[in-house]
């Protein structure tokens, strides 16, 4: 039964690579046939409000179908959705304008157009991986006439045996009006092209934008805070830390009783309640085994998007998440499982399962109610059944047991707990303190400064995301998600100092917040990017937008909280453990 569910799984998987040996070898003798993929229709201004092109009553061309398009998991996901255009396309035989079909416009079919002219729509096509754009009609000038265009013109440029370059001219304007017979044309010119095959995404590229100054600009300055940072950071530490090794060394040589009763302060008080575990140890663990999890999974999938030009193929940024994701579930089983049993958690069980699936979950839910906005609006964007079962089997047989392997190992390699000081019996009252030591404040402010070395960043993933632009500046991004790393575990290791020298040992949640809330400003730039950077309009988008970017704040949240929290831990063990304490 397993193995059955796994073998689908594979195919799932690999099917990309098994389908259309043609199209996936993109080479071409004379006349062969070239296929042209409808995708999806939609309105400009909302990019995820898609649906299938032949929703809107256009007509397909007289060539017999072939069947639907075999997506692989990422392009499911993604709502791409190709069928044959029915049109005949030859490599190198150039075609003069040819009729290929017609629409007798009823009522209904003119609104449907009028409906799509007036909201923008435009449609999408793929020719040999290229993808166009075109489209559908424009409004009169007195905004009472509505038009389509009717004419396809396909310039298309070869490089030997391969297609390196489309162009699409849409022409021949026709009113629409109820009862009107609207034929639909198409025109096919081939040209040599000098673009190498290699070289064919990059018209697509945009580096005015991705290279801007301001780009480079951000990145520099961030990385001038993170060097300000480093250095504040380990002078007023190393200067206080020296000051109060030097006080308690000479204390070193007065009794227990008078150093007891002596007038200390500083976090030095707190050294046996600083290793209580956590409270709610179960959640604490299951969140930093996933922040692990998150953070491997961003540093690989960024890696392998620097390495291979992961936006060429339809839906590979995703299926290759996916696949890495579900390969280092170990890592989340290890260090949810190892932190958990040193805060002495006895159901690991329960932890594991939560780890687990806290993330997948969260996704799930979102994306499962997303789906049923779009199953209303017939969009392309609802997953299909079979895509639901496979990421369910995923779940099931792959992320649950790798999470077990983890958590076992984690148990017994490094679940003792070896802190340097002894846990005392009873709990520390927390003195009162000044209001900006609290550690709600500490939260609030611990995010502002990492939120600031990434936000420039935001903007370009947001608009290569929301917008019709093509990320591919991933080694920009390996820069940013060091520097947050940097910024952020120096911002908590202050806040967690701080923290301690007013004598409150709950630094745990503590830190894990502070580094978690950037995520809360990275959500609150989304409305901002979403009120003044975009007209997206309409109930579905909307939903799409902020629930996404939820998950998206969501998971950055996690992943900061734990590259802060294991910061803070390092830091907290050394000082603690120079520190002599009998
Ligand atoms: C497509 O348009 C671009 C820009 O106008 C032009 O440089 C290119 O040669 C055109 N390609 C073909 C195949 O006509």
């Amino acid at each position: 039964m397993k193995a059955k569910y796994l073998y689908v799984l594979a195919i799932i998987l690999l099917n990309g690579g098994i389908v259309l040996m043609d199209e996936h070898s993109h080479t071409y003798e004379d006349s062969e046939e070239v296929v042209l993929w409808m995708n999806t229709v939609g309105p400009y201004h909302n990019r995820q409000e898609t649906y299938s092109y032949f929703s809107l009553p256009f007509c397909a061309g007289p060539k017999e179908s072939i069947s639907h398009y075999h997506e692989t998991l990422g392009e499911a996901l993604q709502g791409t959705e190709l069928e044959f255009s029915g049109l005949d396309i030859d490599f190198k035989n150039d075609l003069t304008h040819t009729k290929y079909c017609s629409v007798k416009l009823t009522e209904e079919k003119y609104k449907e157009f009028v409906y799509a002219v007036k909201n923008h729509y435009w449609y999408q096509m793929y020719v040999d991986d290229l993808p166009i754009w075109g489209i559908v009609g424009e409004i009169g000038d007195n905004g009472k006439e509505f038009f389509v265009w009717t004419h396809k013109k396909f310039d298309i440029g070869y490089n030997e045996k391969q297609i390196v370059d489309v162009n699409l001219t849409s022409d021949s304007k026709v009113k629409l009006e109820i009862g009107a017979d609207i034929s639909f044309s198409y025109e096919i010119k081939w040209r040599m092209s000098k673009v190498k095959f290699e070289d064919r995404f990059d018209k697509y590229l945009d580096p005015n934008f991705f290279q801007h100054r301001i780009h480079w600009f951000s990145i520099f300055n961030s990385f001038m805070m993170v060097i300000f940072l480093v250095g504040l950071v380990s002078m007023i530490l190393m200067r206080t830390l020296r000051k109060d090794y030097a006080r308690y060394s000479k204390e070193d040589d007065m009794d227990d009783m008078e150093k007891d009763l002596g007038d200390e302060y500083g976090w030095k008080q707190v050294h046996g309640d600083v290793f209580r575990p956590a409270s709610n140890p179960m959640l604490f663990s299951a969140l930093i085994g996933t922040g692990y999890h998150i953070s491997v999974v961003s540093l690989c999938v960024i890696t392998f998007a620097m390495m291979g030009e992961l936006y060429t193929e339809r839906g590979s940024l995703l299926s290759t998440a996916i696949f890495v994701y579900a390969a280092t579930s170990p890592v989340n089983g290890y260090f949810g499982g190892s932190l958990y049993a040193r805060m002495g958690g006895k159901v690991w069980i329960k932890q594991m399962l939560m780890s687990a699936f806290l993330l997948p979950s969260l996704v799930c839910g979102t994306a499962f109610f997303i789906n049923f906005i779009a199953i209303y609006y017939h969009a392309s964007r609802a997953i299909p059944f079979g895509t639901m079962v496979a990421v369910t089997c995923i779940c099931i047989f792959v992320i649950l047991p790798l999470n077990l392997v983890g958590t076992v190992l984690g148990r017994n390699m490094s679940g003792q707990p070896d802190y340097p000081c002894r846990i005392n019996a009873v709990p520390r009252p927390i003195p009162e303190k000044k209001w900006f030591m609290e550690p709600s404040v500490i939260i609030v402010l611990g995010g502002i400064l990492p939120f600031g070395s990434i936000f420039i960043e935001m903007y370009f993933i947001f608009t290569s995301f929301w917008a019709y632009k093509i990320y591919y500046v991933y080694g920009f991004m390996l820069l940013v998600f060091l520097i947050l790393a940097v910024v952020t575990v120096c911002v908590t290791i202050v806040c967690t100092y701080f923290l301690l020298n007013a004598e409150d040992y709950r630094w745990q949640w503590t830190s894990f917040l502070s580094a978690a809330s950037t995520a809360g400003y990275v959500y609150l730039y989304s409305f901002y990017y979403f009120f003044f950077k975009t007209k997206m309009y309409g109930l579905f988008q909307t939903m799409f937008y902020f629930g996404y970017m939820a998950l998206f704040s969501l998971a950055l949240g996690i992943m900061c909280g734990t590259l802060g929290y294991q910061g803070t831990s390092t830091f907290v063990r050394k000082i603690y453990s120079t520190v002599k304490i009998d």
